[in-house]
């Protein structure tokens, strides 16, 4: 197994793709603190983890707030006896034109996906840099972090942030023993997604702007993850892996 009693780390993981990358982690070995906004779903998660025979832990987690996301880290790599990969999955995104988008929802999805990611990272790097140990951190980024689409400037905004902040960390830190990557998945169905699914219009769209002609489930995006997550990346940092079903491949003339 991949992750033998490794320690991980899962933001946002009590849904959708953080969910499935924490359950298939555990399937794998590893100990899984499971952060989230909602703790209600994050204990389900971790209820599910053991169910299955693994093994977790739950936390109640604001990815914007600086104080709970040093004593998550703290306290989730104590919970789990250690701190080897840390998924930054917690995200939001609104769904409105940029003539009407309040500084407000954007102030919110720009923290959440944004300063999010950069508060979990680094506090997550601060202690295996002073361990001298070895990490691998794995952002979500999106199609939109390489991409723009319309009534969607704050996320696509954030997600090209992620994509920066993976890099720079990578050029940074990839000589003190952390992997920093992220994956950019196409449209995923999970509870983010989920009313686009309830209107034939958007689902045909959806079909139309990937290659492959549909969109992904979560345990796709689980896969590439934790294969970033794993020692077969073990020499790949900075790197974001489209997970898009060919949305970023390029575009259909007829
Ligand atoms: N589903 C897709 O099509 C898709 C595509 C590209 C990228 N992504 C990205 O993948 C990630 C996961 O998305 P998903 O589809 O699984 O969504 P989801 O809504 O199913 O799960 C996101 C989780 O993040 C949590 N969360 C929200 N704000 C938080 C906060 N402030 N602190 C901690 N947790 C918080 C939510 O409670 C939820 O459990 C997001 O970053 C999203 O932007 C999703």
């Amino acid at each position: 197994m991949r992750f033998s009693d490794k320690g991980f780390l899962v933001t946002g993981g009590g849904s959708g793709i953080g969910r499935e990358v924490a359950l298939h982690a555990a399937r794998e070995g590893a100990h899984v603190a499971v952060g989230d906004v909602d703790q209600q779903m994050a204990e389900r998660t971790v209820e599910d983890i053991v169910a299955d025979g693994g093994q977790g832990a739950a936390f109640g987690l604001d990815v914007t707030d600086p104080a709970a996301v040093d004593g998550f880290v703290e306290a989730a790599g104590a919970a789990v006896g250690g701190l080897d990969v840390l998924v930054n999955s917690a995200g939001i995104r609104e769904i409105q034109s940029v003539l009407e988008l309040s500084f407000e929802e954007w102030s919110r999805v720009m923290a959440v996906n944004a300063s999010g990611v950069f508060l979990c990272s680094q506090a997550f790097a601060k202690r295996v840099v002073a361990a001298g140990g070895e990490g691998a951190i794995v952002n979500l980024a999106s199609t939109l972090g390489v991409d723009g689409s319309p009534r969607r400037t704050a996320y696509a905004a954030s997600k090209h942030a992620v994509v920066g902040i993976t890099k720079a960390m990578a050029m940074e830190l990839s000589d003190q023993g952390l992997r920093i990557n992220a994956v950019g998945p196409g449209v995923t169905r999970t509870p983010l997604t989920e009313r686009y699914f309830q209107d034939a219009d958007t689902v045909e769209n959806i079909k139309a702007i990937h290659a492959m002609s549909r969109w992904g489930e979560p345990a796709e995006i689980a896969k590439a993850i934790l294969f970033l997550a794993s020692d077969e990346a073990s020499f790949i940092t900075g790197t974001t892996l489209m997970v898009d079903g060919g949305w970023t491949a390029g575009k259909r003339v007829s």
